[in-house]
């Protein structure tokens, strides 16, 4: 059964910015109330039925503040959007990897996800079922990066492994609360994560990106998380989006 998200609550972590700006118009679209968190909630655009809050992810006591301290409506859907993109080599001109580096990645795009899951999850399991059972559901974002990390991705492929690993797990356990976890593994998007890229890599990309030959464009990714809600089977998995894309190394 589908998740009905007009006058429902949702949470979107990254709202300011690119996959979750999407996922923030399509939740308004479809009458959701939402609370959206953002390191910079300035991007956020306000709009009715929306209230920002800037959060930083890899702080989970704000993030459980955040979710505590809302009451728009009861939240049944919750989407880790928020994320950084750091690369760096193992062996690099200047020495070897940083580690504060590699332990930001999964402090925020990791352990950022696990702040959400569990905060949201515990409002979840507290409301009533629905008629089928269902209280909620929990979409994060890895990446394809998660199975095909280039040269250079170490921290984000770990930090994506890591939320793609553990949305088994965690659908397993919130089964009995009926609340579906779901992960994304985008290919390339275009957004202003992708800009900072350098040109011939995005074009690269984009090339190798079997059909269509193009970035996503981030409502497709907002299409899914819609779908995910939508569709009530849909638990435990991770959904690639990318095109037929494989990166290479
Ligand atoms: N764009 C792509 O091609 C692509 C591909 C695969 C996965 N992803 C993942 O999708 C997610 C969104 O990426 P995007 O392309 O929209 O990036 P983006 O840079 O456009 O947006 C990310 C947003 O997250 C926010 N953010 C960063 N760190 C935060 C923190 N610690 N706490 C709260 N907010 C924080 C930023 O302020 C920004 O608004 C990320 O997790 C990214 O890794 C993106």
């Amino acid at each position: 059964m589908s998740l009905d998200l007009d006058g429902a609550g949702a949470v979107v972590t990254g709202a300011g910015s690119g996959l979750g700006a999407a996922t923030l118009d399509a939740l308004v679209g479809r009458g959701a109330r939402v609370l959206a968190l953002d390191l910079e909630p300035d991007r956020i655009a306000a709009r009715a039925g929306v209230t920002a809050l800037g959060v930083d992810v890899a702080d989970g006591d704000a993030v459980a503040e955040a979710l505590a301290g809302w009451e728009a409506a009861p939240l049944r859907l919750a989407v880790a959007c928020a994320g950084i993109a750091p690369a760096g080599k193992l062996v690099g001109r200047d020495g070897p990897h940083d580690s504060a580096t590699f332990r930001r990645a999964v402090e925020v795009n990791l352990v950022g996800s696990f702040h959400l899951l569990r905060s949201a999850a515990s409002r979840m399991a507290a409301l009533p079922p629905l008629a089928d059972g269902q209280r909620g559901v929990v979409v994060t974002t890895a990446s394809i990066a998660a199975e095909d990390g280039q040269t250079a991705q170490c921290a984000y492929a770990a930090s994506k492994g890591g939320v793609a690993a553990m949305t088994l797990p965690a659908a397993r356990e919130l089964a009995r609360h009926g609340i579906r976890v779901v992960a994304i593994a985008p290919g390339v998007f275009d957004t202003p994560m992708m800009a900072g890229m350098p040109a011939p890599v995005r074009e690269g990309l984009a090339a190798a990106t079997p059909f269509p030959k193009r970035m996503g464009v981030p409502a497709e990714f907002a299409q899914l998380v819609l779908h995910c809600a939508d569709n009530g089977y849909l638990n435990g998995a991770v959904l690639r989006l990318d095109g037929g894309l494989r990166m290479g190394s």
